[in-house]
């Protein structure tokens, strides 16, 4: 069976698709997953929650309120035992408290309260769903690492209305939660193991007011700092200054300078994993000032630079504490697994995750990456994924090589 033994949360919202989510229900369990279900107030609208219940063979939870509800299980545990949430039909209203983070019922409180990779499939009619606010929000919740199957084409539940907006079919939101619980790593993968995450960019001072930096969002390093400790590392986060907020389960320390990075990494110290996806800015100012540089008449003022430690290079190196498995990234705009190649020499690191972050691929600031992935033993190259998606892959790989090299690696 497929889906054996996993477990799936499944939000129900209120649209004419509920009913399709009973069949999703009767397949899920057909191919051996543990369902449980959420039904909103508008849910409930449409359907009953008896005839969820009677499905999944679990109790149907509707109330955040409801004192039964919380002694029996908690909205916390609701959303923490599950491997998978997903939410089918994922309605117009939906999508917008959770791309804000709303928690006022039961559904959207168990979403924010989650720490599990969420799936949306969403339905609505295609006016809602080409509006600029679904448009805008759909944009947030894919930034924020969201999965999502469908909408498709087709006729809508209102007479002569036909577009966008009908929910994937049963099987196709099956088969998108096989594919997405297949690209996880097991919640145990990395138990027992210590990981040190650099992610972001470093700001390097020229004054009290300016610096120097780069487009890096920290989005990859931050994603996989979540996926290792999904697959239970006990991560450290080395964040450079980011918009993003820190991901749960993991400890962060924020540093602004190549300088300060370096020591936090080195601070972390002994761990078994590093993975340097920050961005660190190669150079700073020699003599930073300590009052803002002023505009003169004719003058233009020019900076002296010197070169930043370089982290991984450093981690790679060490000469007692060395991580037994230490992963750079090279961003390249040009001739990249040459360069990646290179890099893998000239840093002493074991792997290189290689992306090509030319402005026209969008992958500094966007949410999807293409990566190859450069060992000792040759390149293997990975389709375009959400940056969730490389991340899940990246730890998989990694819990895959301590596992060949019986905890030894
Ligand atoms: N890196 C680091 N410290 C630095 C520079 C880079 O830890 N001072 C790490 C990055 O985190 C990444 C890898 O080295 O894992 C490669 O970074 P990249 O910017 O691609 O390489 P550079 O060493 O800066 O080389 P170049 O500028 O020539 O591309």
């Amino acid at each position: 069976m497929t889906l054996d033994q996993k477990r799936i949360l499944l939000v129900i919202g209120g649209g004419i698709a509920a009913y399709k989510s009973l069949d999703l229900v009767r397949r899920l369990r057909e191919r051996g997953a543990q369902v449980r279900t959420i039904l909103t107030k508008a849910g409930a609208e449409f359907i009953t929650p008896l005839s969820a219940a009677s499905l999944s063979g679990e109790k149907c939870f509707t109330d955040l309120f409801s004192l039964t509800d919380e002694a029996d299980i908690g909205h916390i545990r609701l959303s923490r035992e599950a491997d998978l949430v997903v939410v089918a039909p994922a309605t117009a209203d939906l999508m917008a408290k959770m791309a804000q983070g709303f928690a006022n019922d039961l559904a959207s409180t168990v979403l924010v309260a989650t720490d599990k990779r969420v799936l949306i499939a969403p339905a609505m009619n295609p006016y809602m769903w080409n509006h600029q606010a679904t448009r805008r929000n759909l944009a947030q919740l894919i930034a924020d690492g969201v999965a999502t199957v469908g909408p498709n084409q087709g006729e809508m539940a209102e007479r002569n209305e036909m577009g966008r907006g009908r929910m994937a079919e049963p099987l196709e939101i099956v088969a998108a939660i096989e594919k997405l619980l297949a690209e996880m790593p097991a919640t145990d993968a990395l138990k027992g193991r210590r990981m040190l995450v650099t992610s972001g960019p470093t700001h390097e001072p020229i004054d009290p007011v300016r610096y120097i930096s780069n487009r890096s969002s920290g989005k990859q390093g931050h994603s996989v700092a979540r996926a290792a400790a999904a697959a239970g590392a006990e991560v450290l986060l080395v964040s450079g200054p980011v918009e993003i907020p820190d991901p749960s389960g993991v400890k962060t320390v924020h540093v602004e300078t190549a300088a300060e990075m370096l020591s936090a990494a080195e601070a972390a110290l002994p761990v078994d994993i590093a993975v340097c996806a920050a961005a660190v800015a190669d150079w700073r100012v020699d003599a930073v000032a300590n009052e803002k540089l002023k505009k003169q008449e004719g003058r233009i003022p020019s900076l002296s630079l010197v070169e930043n430690p370089d982290v991984l290079a450093t981690l790679a190196r060490h000469s007692k504490k060395r991580p037994r498995l230490v992963i750079g990234f090279a961003a390249e705009t040009e001739n990249l697994l040459a360069h990646a190649r290179e890099k893998l020499k000239r840093k002493g690191c074991d792997w290189i995750v290689a992306n090509d972050v030319s402005p026209e691929t969008g992958v500094f600031g966007g949410t999807h990456n293409q990566v190859h992935l450069v060992t000792a033993n040759g390149v293997e190259s990975w389709p375009s994924l959400s940056k969730e998606a490389v991340a899940d892959g990246l730890v998989r790989k990694i819990a895959a090589e301590f596992a060949r090299a019986g905890g030894k690696a």
